[in-house]
């Protein structure tokens, strides 16, 4: 496949190198100095585009994608507030659009177990539960986008949260979501419940961004060839 990369910073790099791997070529990087600059020519051979740059750019570098017809994967956390329009246009267009707030397969097994376990845990009211996450000083954006599909995840399965809230809940309705922020960590995720007697936690560490980029890369050669919105589900069928 012929790849163009949005956004040429950590991720971009590393998923430079797991398309390479893995035989494709980068025809094009774009990043905050030469966007702009983009000409139709520049575009008309890119087979897909995978797209993490930052929140504020996300939506119109996607919306470029559109425009243009180009089938494109991102990964950009932070922007979701434009998630649902975008969305709409991919469908109403016919366009070929493919979003996971985490490409990492670990991630998203992990979502799943969340899942399974909140509705397990409708049953025992003694236990609360919050969500943390950890992730390395440059983060734009807290909390992290899988911090908030996890707690999405909990409020569409536990019945007794209807909200969260950062950092601290106020009342027994709501969540608490931590953010912390050290040193280069790829990004730690963790679901604990607490009754007075015991914590059950389930816990999930990046090790490295080879994993995201990974999982961003096998989305692109999943969406070529496909019109419409598509996610992890879609991909990894779990
Ligand atoms: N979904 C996932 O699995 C996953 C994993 C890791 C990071 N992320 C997200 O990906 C995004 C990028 O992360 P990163 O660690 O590579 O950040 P980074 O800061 O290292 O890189 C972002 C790059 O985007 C560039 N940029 C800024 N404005 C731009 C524009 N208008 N058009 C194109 N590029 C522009 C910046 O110059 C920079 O090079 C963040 O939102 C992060 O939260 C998602």
């Amino acid at each position: 496949m012929k790849i163009a990369i949005i956004g040429y910073g950590k991720m971009g790099k590393e998923i430079e190198q797991v398309a390479l791997d893995r035989g494709h070529e980068i025809l094009l990087k774009l990043d905050v100095s030469n966007i702009r600059n983009v000409k139709k020519e520049d575009l008309q051979d890119i087979d897909v585009a995978v797209e993490f740059s930052n929140p504020e750019s996300a939506f119109s570098n996607i919306n470029l994608c559109f425009d243009h017809n180009i089938p494109i994967v991102s990964g950009t956390t932070g922007w979701l507030d434009k998630f649902n329009e975008t969305v709409q246009r991919c469908k109403r267009e016919q366009k070929t659009f493919f979003y996971a707030s985490n490409y990492s397969i670990g991630v998203n097994l992990f979502f799943k177990l969340n899942s399974y376990l909140a509705k397990m845990m409708n049953k025992f009211s003694a236990y609360d539960v919050h969500v943390e996450e950890t992730h390395h000083t440059q983060k734009l954006d807290a909390p992290s986008g899988t911090a908030i599909t996890l707690t999405e995840e909990l409020l569409n399965s536990l019945d007794r949260k209807k909200n969260w809230e950062k950092e601290a809940a106020s009342n027994s309705d709501s969540i608490a979501v931590m953010s912390f922020r050290e040193g280069k960590v790829p990004g730690n995720h963790k679901v604990t419940y607490e009754s007075s007697f015991d914590k059950l936690m389930i816990e999930h560490n990046a090790k490295s961004r080879k994993g995201f980029a990974l999982g961003a890369v096998l989305a692109a050669e999943f969406i070529v060839g496909k019109t419409g919105y598509f996610s992890m589900n879609d991909m990894l069928k779990i």
